[in-house]
C-alpha cells in the first residue's frame, strides 16, 4: 500500500471509530485482531445495505425465497462440504516480530499468482525469493520468515455438557460461509414451498474464519456477515442462469449509486474442480486499490450431491413436467455486508472546501444514509422554537431515521450531519411560528428551500427516494 493510501486508510479507519461508525472491538481489554463492533451510525448503514439486497433479491423478484438459517449445524455438513481438513491458507511468520502472513499475498508482491496452489509450489517460490534477498517481513522488514505452513480458518466451538468439553465428537464449527443452512434446507424448502426450478433461496447472516492476515479494517475479519444466494437449476441452464445473475448483481451496484467505472469484473481462471465458472466484483479502494466485494460461482452439482452422499438422504429433483430427475446445479452469488459498508463508506468520503472553512461530508446515496433527516429549533433556549422543532421531529421519526439536534450553532450542527451523511437538515426559526414552513438545507448542494410543514413529509419523501 502506498503512502498516500495508507494515510486514507488511516484517516477512515479513525473516522469510522470517533463518529460512531465502526469501533475495534474489546478495546478496553486490549482489542482483539480482526473483530469489529458497529455503532449506531454503522448499525444503520449496515441494515440500509442489507435491506436493498434483500429486497432486490427477495420482494423484486418471484423465483427467491428467504431463509435465516442456525450458525451451528451439524458437524457432518462441514466434512461433506470439504471444509474440514480442506479450507486452509499457507502461512508465513516473521521469527523476529511474530507478524503473520498468508504465503500466496507475500507472493501476489512479486507477481506470482499462488492463490490454490499446493504448498511445495509456494515455498519453492519463497526459498527462491529468499535466495535472492527479496523477501521481507511486511511488518518489520526482518528476512528471518518460517517456510509457509497449512492453517485452517475453520473456527471450532463445543455444544454439550462442559465436562465433554474436549471430546471430538462435541465439536462444532461456526459456519465459514452461510450457504451451508441454503443447502441443508433446499429439501424443506421443496416441501414446504413447492418451487419449480429454477428457483433460489437467499440468506444473510455471520460467518466466521479464523483468517491469518488481519490488518485491513472491515474488509477481511474473523466474523463478517454474508448475504448469498443460492440458484438451483437444470445444468443445461447455467451459462444464462450465470449470466443473468452477473447482470442482476452489477446493476445491484449501479442503482445504488455506485459509479460503473469503480467496479470492475476479475474472472477467476483457477476453479475448484467441481466448478464452471467464477467472477469476482472488485472494486476500486481508495486505500485498498482493486479488491474483492462479491463473488458470483457456478458450483455444478456439487453441494447437493455431496450432502446427498453423507446424509444418505436423496437430494434430487423431479421435474413433474418432463419425469426427468436430477440433483440441481447451482449457481451462487455471495457478498460480503461488511466489505460493502466498507465501500459506500470510502466512496461517500469526501473532504470539501467551503468558503474558507473545510467539511468533511459522506455523500451516502440518500436511501442508504443512516440518518435521513435531521431537525433544528434555530435557538435552543426558545420554548416555542424547542416545542414545534419537537413537534416536527416526532411527525418525521415515525417513518425516517431522524435526529433532533439543538447543541451550538446552526452551522456547526450542519457539519455534524455532514460528517455522518444525513441528506436533508430542517430549521425551525422565528418564521416558522407565523407561516408553518420550515428551511429545508441540501447536504450535497447546500442550498436551502422553504417548505411548508404540512408538505414536508412528501418532501422528504421524494429526495430520499425519488
Ligand atoms: N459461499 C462462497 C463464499 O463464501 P467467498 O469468496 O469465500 O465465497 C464471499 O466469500 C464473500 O464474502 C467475499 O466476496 C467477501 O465479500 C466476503 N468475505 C469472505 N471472507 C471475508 C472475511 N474474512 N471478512 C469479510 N468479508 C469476507
Amino acid at each position: 500500500m502506498s503512502q498516500a493510501s495508507q494515510e486514507i486508510f488511516q484517516k477512515i479507519i479513525a473516522f469510522c471509530k470517533s463518529k460512531g461508525f465502526v469501533f475495534p472491538s474489546s478495546e478496553i481489554y486490549g482489542g482483539m485482531s480482526a473483530i469489529y463492533d458497529y455503532g449506531h451510525y454503522g448499525t444503520l448503514l449496515k441494515n440500509n445495505i442489507r435491506d436493498s439486497w434483500w429486497r432486490s433479491m427477495t420482494q423484486l423478484r418471484d423465483d427467491v425465497y428467504g431463509l435465516d438459517s442456525s450458525i451451528f449445524m451439524h458437524p457432518s455438513t462441514w466434512v461433506a462440504s470439504g471444509h474440514v481438513g480442506g479450507f486452509n491458507d499457507p502461512q508465513v511468520d516473521c521469527k523476529d516480530c511474530k507478524a503473520r502472513f498468508r504465503a500466496d499475498h507475500l507472493l501476489r508482491e512479486f507477481d506470482i499468482e499462488a492463490d490454490k496452489a499446493p504448498l511445495a509450489d509456494i515455498n519453492k517460490w519463497l526459498d527462491e525469493l529468499k535466495d535472492a534477498k527479496k523477501l521481507k517481513c511486511l511488518n518489520c522488514g526482518s528476512r528471518n520468515l518460517t517456510a509457509a505452513k497449512i492453517f485452517s480458518l475453520m473456527v471450532k466451538s463445543n455444544i454439550g455438557s462442559p465436562t465433554d468439553e474436549l471430546k471430538e465428537e462435541n465439536v462444532v464449527y461456526l459456519r465459514p460461509e452461510t450457504c451451508g443452512g441454503i443447502y441443508l434446507e433446499y429439501k424443506n424448502t421443496i416441501d414446504s414451498l413447492h418451487p419449480r426450478i429454477p428457483f433460489g433461496v437467499a440468506q444473510v447472516g455471520k460467518a466466521f474464519r479464523n483468517e491469518i492476515v488481519a490488518r485491513q479494517f472491515i474488509f477481511r475479519t474473523r466474523e463478517f456477515e454474508q448475504m448469498e444466494m443460492q440458484y438451483f437449476i437444470h445444468e443445461s441452464q447455467t451459462e444464462t442462469a450465470f449470466e443473468m445473475w452477473r447482470n442482476e448483481r452489477w446493476q445491484w451496484y449501479l442503482d445504488n449509486g455506485v459509479p460503473a467505472e469503480k467496479i470492475k469484473w476479475y474472472k477467476h481462471e483457477k476453479l475448484a474442480h467441481y466448478a464452471s465458472n467464477a467472477y469476482d466484483v472488485t472494486y476500486d479502494f481508495q486505500s485498498l486499490g482493486w479488491d474483492e466485494i462479491e463473488g458470483i460461482h457456478a458450483r455444478g452439482n456439487w453441494d447437493l450431491s455431496q450432502h446427498t452422499k453423507h446424509s444418505g438422504v436423496d437430494l434430487s429433483y423431479l421435474d413433474q413436467r418432463s419425469n426427468e430427475k436430477y440433483i440441481p446445479h447451482i449457481v451462487e452469488t455471495s457478498a460480503g455486508l461488511n466489505r460493502m459498508v466498507l465501500m459506500f463508506i470510502d466512496l461517500a468520503y469526501t473532504e470539501e472546501k467551503v468558503g474558507e472553512d473545510m467539511r468533511v461530508v459522506l455523500k451516502f446515496p440518500r436511501h442508504l444514509a443512516p440518518i435521513k433527516v435531521a431537525v433544528f429549533p434555530l435557538l435552543k433556549n426558545k420554548e416555542e422554537l424547542v416545542g414545534k422543532a419537537k413537534a416536527v421531529y416526532d411527525l418525521l421519526k415515525v417513518r425516517y431515521m431522524t435526529e433532533f439536534d439543538d447543541n451550538g450553532n446552526i452551522g456547526k450542527r450542519y457539519r455534524r450531519q455532514d460528517e455522518i451523511g444525513t441528506p436533508l437538515c430542517v430549521t425551525v426559526d422565528f418564521d416558522t411560528l407565523q407561516d408553518n414552513a420550515v428551511t429545508v438545507r441540501d447536504r450535497d448542494t447546500m442550498l436551502q428551500e422553504r417548505v411548508s410543514i404540512d408538505d414536508l413529509k412528501s418532501y422528504v419523501e421524494r429526495k430520499i427516494y425519488g
